[in-house]
Parts: C-alpha cells; structure tokens; sequence
C-alpha cells in the first residue's frame, strides 16, 4: 500500500512558452486506481513522469507514504513503481520470460524465485506458459502490452503507473484487457494512477477520475460524482455528462440485456461478461441504467444481474453493454 501526494508541483520545459504543469496538486489514496483523463498536451505523461522522477518538478513536492521522493534514489524508487507505457517498450532482443525478469534480475533475485514467479505473472494476464520462450515480435500488440503489464508488476511493487497502456488495441481486446486490469486490482489492490484520453475507459476503470486542462487538475472525483456534479462546464462538456445522463436516465436495464444479446449474435462471440456471476449486483428490468450503471461502479463488479418483476434472471450486463444500449 502506498499513497502518493502531488503537491503545488510545476514544470516547465526549456523553450516552452507556457509550463507543462501548472500548480498541479493530486492525492491518491493507497490501493485505488486513479484515471488521470484530458485532451492531449495537458500534461499527462509528464505529471507521470514526474512520480517516479524521470523528470523532476520546477517548483512543488511529490510524496510516497509521505516520503519526499526527491529524497529517494531513483532507482531505488523506481523498484516500487511498475510502469507501463502504450509503445509498450519491451526489449526486441529479449524473450518475453527476459522481458518480465528484468526487474527481478535487476534486483539479484536467485532463478528459481524468477522463473517461479515469470509463470505467476503470465498465468495472472492470461497468457500461455508458452510464450514465456518467444520473442516481441512473434506477439500480437495486445499480448504483448499483457507482457509490459506483467513486466510493471514483476518485482510486486505498490504503486502502477500506467500510461495509455491499452491504446494500441482493437476495442474487443482493449475490452479485455480492462476487465483483465480489474481483477488484477481487484486481488492485488495496489495504488493506480492511469493515463487515458478516453472517458469510456476511465469510466469503467476509474476508483476516480482526475480530469486535467493545460496542466492542472480540474476536477478529482469519483466517476458518478463527475458525471452528476461536475465543476463547470469543461468537465461538463469533456464528459458529455449531460448527455450521457440523459441517455442513462431514460433506458431501460432491460435495454441493456436487448443490446447484450442482440450484439452477441451479431458479432457471433461469446460474451466477455461471464453468464452468472456469483454476488453480482442484481437490478430490475425496469430501473433506468443510470442507477443500474451505479450499481456498478459500486460494486467493481465485472456484471449485473437484470431481473423481472417475479424475480427470474433476464441475463448479466457489464459496462459495455450499458454503454452499446444508450448509444443504439
Ligand atoms: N521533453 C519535452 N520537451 C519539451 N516540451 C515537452 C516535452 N515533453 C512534453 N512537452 C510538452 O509539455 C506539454 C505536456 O505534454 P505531455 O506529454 O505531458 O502531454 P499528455 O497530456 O501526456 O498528452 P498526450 O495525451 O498527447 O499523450 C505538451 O505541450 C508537450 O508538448
Ligand atoms: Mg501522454
């Protein structure tokens, strides 16, 4: 666990006329998942880039644990802070099982421990122990971000620093691999700060969402809170909250299990949302999805449980589904 303190911190690149940041302050609660969202050039990857120092602020302080980590050596932070970014960055030269390891090699782990735990990774994101042998090139792009994100999370570190690692995908995996992110945090519980410019997945993923305009932050909240009581009209318009709500408030949970099923025969796959889900939030039929869609977020569970009047299953709709309903 460990939480990180973004205090009034600032940057400036050389030859730049405006800073890249600008009195930017964020708090992130150990052991949640924070989305860091806004339009491009607002300072993202660079506040990122900031946590675990590879830049260093102007002005401003930024602490782990309440520890100022300008007081760390860098690589001696850096072993607490996995970082994957959307290139993905894995060495070409290197099989995916070196790829994982480097951390851990890094660190002088014996190679039983490392092979031991190169197979606890794979299996944790969904890849066949038998990639562990091949190299980059010969994975698709989102096996191989399913490999930078192993490799982030290698020497188990408390913090995840994440920058649009799934921009590289088809939105059928990106899908994927966000449930797949879920249940990692869901076991793992470490503190998240996630970069996106896509306000669907921050969404879906967020704990909360911190949303930035030229270099600070505007609004830091949790997503329904964003939606239902953003600050002004940027947040406003940034979320389309207005009409999402809209949409929400007036379609049906019913709705959602019609665009389930109806996309289900159409793509001819099965869903991504398992069939039956133990301790899934149950929701009628009739409620609207805006409170189907809060259920949700409340549970961080993957589902829904929609039923009838009588109390029969209709079936089980997750976040995609309620988002294919409000947009047919
Ligand atoms: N090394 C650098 N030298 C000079 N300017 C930089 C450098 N890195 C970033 N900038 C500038 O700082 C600002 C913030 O950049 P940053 O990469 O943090 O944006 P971002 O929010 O991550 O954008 P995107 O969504 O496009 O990735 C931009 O105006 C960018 O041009
Ligand atoms: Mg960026």
């Amino acid at each position: 666990m460990a939480a990180i303190d973004i205090e009034r911190v600032a940057k400036r690149f050389a030859g730049s006329v405006r800073p890249a940041l600008d009195d930017c302050s964020l708090s992130v609660p150990a052991g949640e998942l924070t989305v860091l969202l806004g339009p491009s050039g607002c300072g993202k990857t660079t506040l990122l880039r900031l946590v675990n120092r590879l830049l260093e602020p102007d002005s401003g302080r930024i602490l782990v644990d309440g520890t100022d980590v300008h007081t760390l050596p860098a690589p001696i932070l850096r072993r607490g802070i996995g970082y994957a970014i959307q290139q993905v960055g894995l060495f070409p030269h290197l099989s995916v099982g070196a790829n994982i390891a480097t951390v851990p090699l890094l660190l002088g782990w014996e190679k039983g421990r490392i092979d031991a735990r190169v197979g606890e990774l794979l299996e944790l994101v969904g890849l066949a122990q038998a990639c562990r042998r091949r190299y980059p090139r010969e994975l698709s792009g989102g096996e191989q971000q399913r490999v930078g994100i192993a490799r982030a999370l290698a020497a188990d570190p408390a913090i995840l620093l994440m920058d649009e690692p799934f921009g590289a995908v088809d939105p059928l995996l990106r899908a994927r691999l966000q449930d797949e992110l879920l249940a990692i945090q869901r076991k793992l519980r470490k503190t998240i700060i996630f970069v996106t410019h896509d306000v669907d997945e921050a969404l879906r993923l967020a704990d909360r969402i911190a949303l930035m305009r030229a270099g600070c932050i505007v609004q830091h909240d949790a997503p329904l809170s964003m939606l239902t009581a953003p600050r002004d009209e940027f947040v406003r318009s940034f979320l389309a909250a207005d009409d999402v709500l809209r949409r929400l408030g007036v379609t049906s949970a019913a709705e959602a299990v019609v665009a389930q099923q109806r996309w289900e025969s159409a793509s001819l796959q099965a869903a991504i949302v398992p069939s039956a889900i133990d301790g899934a939030p149950v929701v009628r039929d009739s409620d609207s999805l805006r409170s189907a869609l809060a259920a949700l977020i409340e549970s961080r569970a993957p589902a829904l449980t929609v039923v009838d009047a009588d109390g029969r299953r209709l079936g089980s709709v997750g976040f995609d589904d309620i988002r294919r309903a409000v947009r047919s």
